[in-house]
């Protein structure tokens, strides 16, 4: 996963001359005046990088064998059932373990990943542990470990395949509100497009989205129809754990997240990937253990830092209300358990100093 994602520059030397020419027709036209330096490069690369998998893939329409290699993974008690996607509708239909009154958890790995890492499958073991949901893992392997904008073009076909086990499955009784796909950096923005293709099949939302440090190059201000969006399901809440480097810089979802000001460093973390997993991580982590991560909306991580945010709370990950809206941030610990509880609403330093401050009006009176 680290690898071709590493840092958004490297985009800049996959791009032929013509294309790094290109005008970012796909771009649109919000105002990028507030954007720092470092984020306005970031833009022109994204852009670049749609531009590319618009000109070179946009005819490629041979995606077919790769889509039927697609799998859906059951997690049943430790046990791993593996089903071509073609048959997952029929297997998963005719097994009592498969329990549609229930809400189903489906799980979508990222670039350069698959549904049996470790970061997706510590997600469905988590679930899992519940004994109240079906937990599916989706296995793209095969289209989402191309070349990056490869990968993202196939993840549009991906999404497809996968919204139309959805609507067969809610066309069996399954509830689209007790459909939540929580996807993994790329695998965020294939379940972004599998909220639309839904939507366009079944004329109604899934109930929830979880991004979890949806992927950033090639997606970060495109327009909503061409990544992870608030309008995708009911409820679309994102947590930013790597910003300006593998993870998207804006906001996407109703609710969004920021773990440690979003990054892109996070604590405890040496490589980029480390940061960007991190986000599946603590979510998995609030599965476990639902009031672990409590953040508090604020302008932005400036404030934060100065202590300056309000009241208004917010559980993180699995605890999240639907009714949330905003944007939220919190601090969390370089090893698990990462969640601070209250104690993450708070910027540390400011504490002290102020207890500084205090010790030394002590002194003054003294
Ligand atoms: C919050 O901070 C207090 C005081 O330092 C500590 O005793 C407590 O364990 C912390 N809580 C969490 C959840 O880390």
């Amino acid at each position: 996963m680290a690898r071709a994602l590493a840092a958004a520059a490297l985009l800049a030397l996959w791009l032929p001359p013509a294309a790094r020419a290109a005008p970012a027709a796909t771009q649109p036209a919000s105002s990028n005046a507030e954007l720092s330096f470092a984020e306005n490069v970031y833009v022109k690369l994204s852009g670049a990088c749609r531009a590319i998998v618009d000109l070179r893939y946009s005819s490629q329409k041979d995606q077919g064998e790769l889509v039927k290699s697609m799998k859906i993974v059951q997690l049943v008690g430790s046990e791993l059932r593996t089903f071509p996607i073609d048959s997952a509708y029929r297997s998963l239909t005719s097994t009592l373990s498969f329990d549609i009154s229930k809400q189903t958890k489906v799980i979508i790995h990222g670039f350069n990943d698959n549904a049996q890492s470790e970061v997706p499958l510590e997600l469905a073991r988590a679930y899992g542990e519940k004994n109240m949901f079906n937990v599916l893992l989706v296995d793209a392997e095969e289209l989402l470990n191309k070349w990056y904008p490869l990968s993202v073009h196939n993840a549009r076909a991906a999404a497809r395949r996968l919204a139309n086990l959805l609507a067969n499955l809610e066309q069996h009784g399954a509830a689209a509100a007790d459909l939540h796909l929580l996807g993994v950096s790329l695998g965020a923005h294939v379940a972004g497009w599998a909220g639309k293709y839904f939507r366009l099949y079944k004329g109604r939302k899934l109930g929830r989205i979880t991004g979890l440090d949806p992927a950033g190059p090639c997606f970060t201000h495109a327009y909503s129809d061409q990544r992870l969006d608030r309008h995708d399901a009911e409820y679309v809440d994102v947590i930013h754990s790597n910003r300006l480097v593998q993870g998207v810089i804006e906001p996407l979802g109703h609710a969004d997240y920021y773990l440690n000001g979003g990054g892109p460093h996070q604590p405890g973390c040496a490589a980029p990937s480390c940061s960007h997993l991190r986000a599946a991580q603590a979510y998995a982590e609030s599965v476990r253990s639902p009031r672990a991560f409590v953040a508090v909306r604020c302008a932005d991580w400036q404030h934060f830092l100065h202590n300056s945010c309000g009241t208004d709370y917010s559980v993180m990950g699995y605890g999240s209300s639907f009714t949330t809206r905003g944007q939220f941030y919190l601090r969390t610990n370089p090893d698990p358990p990462y969640g601070m509880g209250m104690n993450g609403t708070v910027y540390k330093d400011k504490v002290k100093s102020t207890t500084q401050k205090w010790m030394e009006q002590l002194n003054l009176i003294k």
